[in-house]
């Protein structure tokens, strides 16, 4: 591993001479255990603690299937879906693996009892399996999380829609929380020159979700000029959204909750925001209830932000605590765009307001290879910033993990895996310094 390192390290080691390095039997990764599917049951969700699930574990390399890369994965990031694999909520992602263990040969290579986790990577291009022709070995590179087999007719038009479709390092084993990777080649991207490994790390998977979301076609199609409510503005999915808001000519309503998140979303320029800490909201009286007087009080706080305007697009991920508000409160002809339900995912919502005022649920998730190229090419042009605000050690993914589970992160926390340090990989230091002060918007804070 470290003659890998080294060659990484070195900046100017020929492409050719990574195919050649010998790899290792076996490398680091983080694991949940099948074995321990059932260890926090009986707790309460906020209980269960990713620090005790998630192991670092020595696992042997896997065979190279025809299509995939094997790739050094210098930094990754965490994802809301590892604290789901981490607390074995909603299912056990083990599920997932014995599934698509069933469907072929190489396949069955991921049904293990451990899951290497992890959906984002920055990383060198090691080794490629047959097939093979547009990434070679020492590419530097980053990875969409999109695994798709596109066998089926069905993903022809859009790669999300292929019955085989799963969220790589979630849905499939050998994940990017590690020091190697197994990924399709085409999930390869090239890295932004002018980022650091953690930084090229970070966007990956929210970045090209809040992309198909808001911007794409497939999603809520934003035009410049449109009002954007945008939930947990400046979480994952939130911190790009409210950038592709304003980089696109629209205005975001940025809800966030606390004054200390209210001061980042400013500092990426959005004017209008909510605290909903501050402002107390109760959208439910009960388990079963909602008050609908709460809904207008915050329907009312947007039009004061607005000057009267309610939101073209409501940018939905909370699920079931706020989709009710989020129906409201979209204007008359608006659309609510859904990806996730953090909160719970049996919503509610008073389909009045929804018919009567022709308003429109589209769902989302993650996005095509295309619709990931367009919002890395974004970073990659420096129109759109990695949002990474700590940094942790492969050994200390569970805490990482944790403070998202709870919350307590801004945008993106990254991992070092291979890195032996933070700030390496930097290639174009003359395009770095003219963005330096957004791409650092979110450290330490
Ligand atoms: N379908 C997909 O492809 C896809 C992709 C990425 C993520 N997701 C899902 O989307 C969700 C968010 O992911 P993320 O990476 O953005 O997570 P994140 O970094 O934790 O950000 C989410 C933000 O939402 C806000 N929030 C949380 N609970 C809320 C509630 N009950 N009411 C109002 N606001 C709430 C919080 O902001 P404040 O506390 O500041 O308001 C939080 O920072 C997760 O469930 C994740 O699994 C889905």
């Amino acid at each position: 591993m470290q003659q890998i390192l080294d060659a990484i390290l070195a900046g100017d080691t020929a492409p050719e001479d990574f195919g050649t390095i010998a790899l290792p039997d076996s490398y680091k990764g983080i694991t949940v255990h099948k074995d321990e599917v059932d260890m926090f049951e009986g707790m309460s969700s906020r209980d269960k603690d990713p620090r005790k699930s998630l192991h670092l574990d020595d696992v042997p390399i896997p065979e190279l299937a025809p299509g995939e890369a094997l790739v050094a994965v210098m930094a990754s990031a965490i994802n809301y879906n590892t604290v789901w694999t981490s607390i074995f909520e909603p299912v056990s992602t083990f599920s997932f693996l014995e599934r698509y263990g069933r469907l072929s040969e190489y396949t069955k290579r991921h049904d293990l009892p451990y899951h290497v986790v992890g959906s984002d990577l920055a990383g060198v291009v090691l080794r490629v399996g047959p097939g093979v022709n547009k990434w070679q070995p020492g590419r530097e590179v980053v990875a969409h999380c999109l695994s798709v087999e596109l066998e089926a007719p069905d993903g022809h038009n859009d790669t999300m829609m292929d019955p085989e479709q799963r969220i790589w390092g979630f849905e499939t084993n050998f994940g990017g929380l590690a020091q190697l990777a197994i990924v399709k080649a085409n999930q390869l991207m090239p890295k932004p020159d002018h980022l650091t490994w953690e930084e090229a790390a970070s966007p990956g998977l929210v970045n090209s979700t809040a992309y198909r979301q808001l911007v794409s076609t497939n999603g809520a199609n934003m035009k410049q000029g449109d009002t954007v409510l945008i939930w947990g503005a400046s979480g994952g999915l939130g911190s790009y959204a409210t950038q592709f808001a304003l980089n696109g000519g629209a205005t975001p309503v940025c809800v966030v909750s606390s004054p200390e998140k209210a001061d980042i979303v400013r500092k990426m320029g959005a004017e209008h925001v909510i605290d909903r800490s501050a402002e107390g909201y109760q959208f439910w009286k009960d388990e079963n209830t909602q008050d609908p007087k709460e809904w207008q009080r915050f329907g009312k706080k947007i039009r004061e932000l607005t000057g009267g305007d309610d939101p073209d697009i409501v940018f939905e991920h909370p699920g079931r605590e706020t989709f009710g508000a989020s129906v409201y409160v979209a204007r008359k002809g608006g659309t609510i765009v859904t990806c996730a339900s953090t909160s719970g995912y049996m919503h509610q919502y008073d389909n009045r307001y929804l018919w009567m005022n022709l308003k429109r649920i589209v769902s989302s998730h993650f996005a095509n290879y295309r619709e990931s190229w367009e919002a890395n090419k974004l970073i990659d042009k420096g129109l759109i910033h990695p949002t990474l605000s700590r940094v942790y050690s492969l050994e200390d993914t569970g805490q990482a993990a944790l403070d998202v589970h709870h919350n307590l992160h801004q945008g993106k926390v990254g991992v070092l895996c291979l890195a032996p340090e933070e700030g390496l990989g930097v290639r174009n230091a003359e395009k770095r310094a003219l963005h330096v002060d957004k791409i650092n918007r979110f450290r330490g804070v």
